[in-house]
Formats: C-alpha cells, structure tokens, sequence
C-alpha cells in the first residue's frame, strides 16, 4: 500500500498533552502537501508539555497512527515530530568570520553560523535549533542571503534554542517504541507558526501564541524570520483544573462547563445557570455563568500578562505591527482574542490552519495547527538537506540535530 509514492510520502506527529495527532501528507513541492490521513487519540501521558508516562504516551501514539494508516491507506514508518515544554530556551547568538574567497559561499555562511553556535549551553540541553535572523558584511546593511555578496567579513545574527536531552529522548524512545523512525525533533511554535502566519504578517512583524493544554508557546517574527520565543507552562489543562477546584466538580465536568459556557473577557459574559456534577459524583449543583468567569478570566489575564511583560521587558513589542495571532485549542475560548487584544493593544485573530489540498476540512480547526505547521516545516527540510541518515538510535538523532547547519537553508 502507498507504495507507488512512497518518496513523497510524509507524516507528522503532534505529541500534545491532550491528544496526538498523526498526519499524513504527500508532498506537492517544497512548500506544499496534500493531506490524505489523519490519525487522532487523546494523549494521557504528557504533562505541561512533556513526556511523564511512556507507556500510556507509546499506547496513545499507536493508537493514532494505526488510525492515520486506515485513513490514509499507507504505512507508516517514520515522521517528523514536534517538542515543547518548559525546559526549552532560546537566546540571540552572533558570529563573526572572514570572508576567504572575496565572496561569500556556503562554507563561509557554515563558520559563520558555526561561530554563532559557540555558546555554552546548559548542562544536558541541547541545541535544537539554529536560525539565522540576518547577516552582515563588512558592518554594512542587513541581508538575508549573503551568498555570493562580496565583502571581507561576514556576521551573522542567530536565534539559538536549545532543549533538554532527556525530554528529546523520552519522546524519540516513545515513537520508536511505537515502530515510528524520528526523522527530526521541531520547536511546536516554529510549526504552528508556519501553519497559520502569512508571508506579509511575517514580514511586518508578528506574535504567534499556541495555547495547548499544557503549554502556550510563543513566537515573535519580524522581516520574516523569528526574533525570540518562548513557553510557558500554563495552558488550557489549567483552566480546566481552575474550574474543577472552583467549582468543587471532576476534571471531567470542568472541561465539559469549559468548553461550553467558559468566558474569559467580562465583556462578553452571557449569564446562565450551569449544572455541574459535584466531586464526589453524588448529585448536582448549581453555578453562574459568573462564578465560571470569576476562575476562567483571571487565569487568563496572568498567562498572557506573562507574555506581556516578558515582550515589553525585551522592547520586542513594538515588532508585532501586524499584531497577534492566537491558535492552539486554548485559542477557542471564548472571550480570549478580546482579552487579549484589550491586553496588547494590538489587533488579534485566530489562527486556522489552512491546509490547500487533500481533506482539508477536517484540519480547519486551531489544535491541528501544530501538526500541519509540522508537515509544512518537514517538506522544507526534506527539500534543503540531502538526507543520507536512517537509523533507529536515540543518539544519532541527537547528533543529526546538533549537526544542523540551519533550519534557513
Ligand atoms: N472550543 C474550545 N473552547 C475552549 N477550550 C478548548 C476548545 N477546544 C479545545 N480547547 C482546549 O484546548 C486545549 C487543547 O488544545 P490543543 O489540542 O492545542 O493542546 P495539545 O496540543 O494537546 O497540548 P500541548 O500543545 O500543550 O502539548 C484543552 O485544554 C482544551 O480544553
Ligand atoms: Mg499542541
């Protein structure tokens, strides 16, 4: 089965903390791909953001890529994957070289980068990736691609991040351990990113926030290309535990009184009385639609006040001209853009993925925006590496990802 396109073939796994998402596409060119099967379980052995269980984590990818199989008539054997949580860091790196020939070629944008790579980092992080912001010859103007510009001496600005080894490794060994070949480890924002960014937002300066259930992980872009990221621990999975401690009811009722009467902006709160199951499972109670608000909103308010701050501390906000954009389930909260847009001061939207070919209505929904950007952000690597690595061990995918010239290129 799948045979006949076997090269073109491509799948992406989103390992979230409420649900993994299996996708399988089959690459159109370097920037398009049609989806032909989606695979979907929820996923119980994640916590804010990263692997605590592998066994139910193994048990959950399985179960989605057997579904995405069925859907999509292929084999499964290897995929793209995404990462997030709170031990990811990032920092801007620079490097500085001598341009040898007159004029720049690849091995000069290599040492440049190299240069900028020369960083300690944390003990048992890694570099995950590294992308080139601009660069510089002879301290002159900004360019993008210096190749064949010629000059003395090159520089490169990059944003550097790194992650922690055994976070990666829990979540290569739970792939494997689901018969899965982890092609490359991606920043989840870098994917949703990419799923929901327009090229001119990109360009103009803009803010991705991906809202999950256990994580909210934000990047910042400016002439197309990242200026800074972040992830915090705090995500939609809290509110839910919010509403059941609040309202003394399971986690259960709590996602469901979520889901359906949850506000997060006072604005736009509609009153009602909502039942919910009590804690115990003995009966009902009563609450308003103003008790609900009085935990959902305040939440809110401090996860993307912790944004805020981190942004104007950084002067990075005055790069967000096209504003910000909102994705990840957590995104579909009601009242959340509104309180968002009152907070920055800036227009928000969110973010769909908008898949062009294949069945693309089923994705038309903010929590497979991670997923998709992870296909999108695959056929990009496939095209630009020529990939002579296959292998199955942890280890040399980890040295696949430290050798990493660029993610740019
Ligand atoms: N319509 C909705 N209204 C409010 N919240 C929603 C809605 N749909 C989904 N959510 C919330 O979004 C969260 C799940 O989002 P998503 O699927 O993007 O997370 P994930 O990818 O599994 O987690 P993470 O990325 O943090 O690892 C849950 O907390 C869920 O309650
Ligand atoms: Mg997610």
């Amino acid at each position: 089965m799948g045979k006949m396109f076997a090269d073109r073939l491509i799948v992406s796994i989103d390992v979230g903390t409420t649900k993994i998402c299996v996708l399988v596409g089959q690459q159109i060119d370097h920037d398009h791909v049609e989806i032909i099967g989606i695979g979907k379980s929820p996923s119980d052995g994640l916590k804010k953001g990263v692997v605590v269980d592998i066994a139910r984590t193994v048990h959950s990818i399985k179960k989605a890529v057997k579904e995405a199989e069925i859907t999509s008539g292929c084999t499964i054997e290897s995929a793209y994957i995404g990462i997030s949580g709170g031990h990811i860091q990032s920092m801007n790196s620079h490097g500085m070289v001598p341009i040898k020939g007159g004029s720049v070629r690849p091995i000069d944008i290599t040492n440049a980068l190299d240069a900028a790579k020369a960083i300690s980092i944390p003990e048992g992080h890694y570099l995950l990736h590294v992308l080139p912001q601009y660069f510089i010859i002879d301290g002159s103007e900004r360019v993008h691609d210096p190749l064949g510009m010629h000059g003395l001496r090159l520089e490169v600005q990059a944003h550097l991040i790194t992650g922690a080894i055994a976070s990666a490794q829990n979540l290569i060994k739970c792939c494997e351990m689901a018969g899965i070949t982890v092609l490359d480890i991606i920043l989840e924002q870098l994917a949703s990113a990419s799923a929901v960014l327009s090229e001119d937002e990109r360009e103009l300066g803009v803010g991705v926030l991906d809202i999950g259930g256990g994580t909210s992980d934000f990047a910042l872009y400016q002439h197309g290309t990242i200026r800074h990221t972040m992830v915090l621990p705090v995500a939609g999975n809290h509110f839910t535990n919010d509403i059941a401690v609040g309202l003394r009811t399971t986690l259960k009722d709590a996602e469901r009184v979520k889901l359906e009467h949850g506000c997060a902006y006072t604005p736009l709160l509609e009153a009602a009385t909502i039942e919910v199951e009590l804690v115990q499972g003995t009966g009902n109670q009563r609450v308003s639609s103003k008790d609900l608000l009085c935990i959902i909103e305040p939440r809110a308010v401090e996860l993307l006040t912790l944004i805020h701050e981190d942004i104007t501390a950084k002067a990075l906000l005055p790069m967000m001209r096209s504003g910000l954009v909102l994705t990840g389930g957590g995104a579909l909260l009601k009242g959340i853009p509104e309180l968002a847009c009152a907070l920055f001061s800036l227009p928000v939207r969110v973010g769909f993925p908008r898949p062009e070919y294949g069945i693309i209505d089923t994705l038309n929904n903010p929590i497979y925006a991670t997923g998709y950007g992870l296909l999108l952000q695959g056929i990009k690597k496939r095209t630009n590496h020529i990939d002579a690595w296959s292998g199955p061990t942890v280890k040399r995918v980890l040295m696949r990802m430290k050798s990493w010239i660029a993610d740019f290129f």
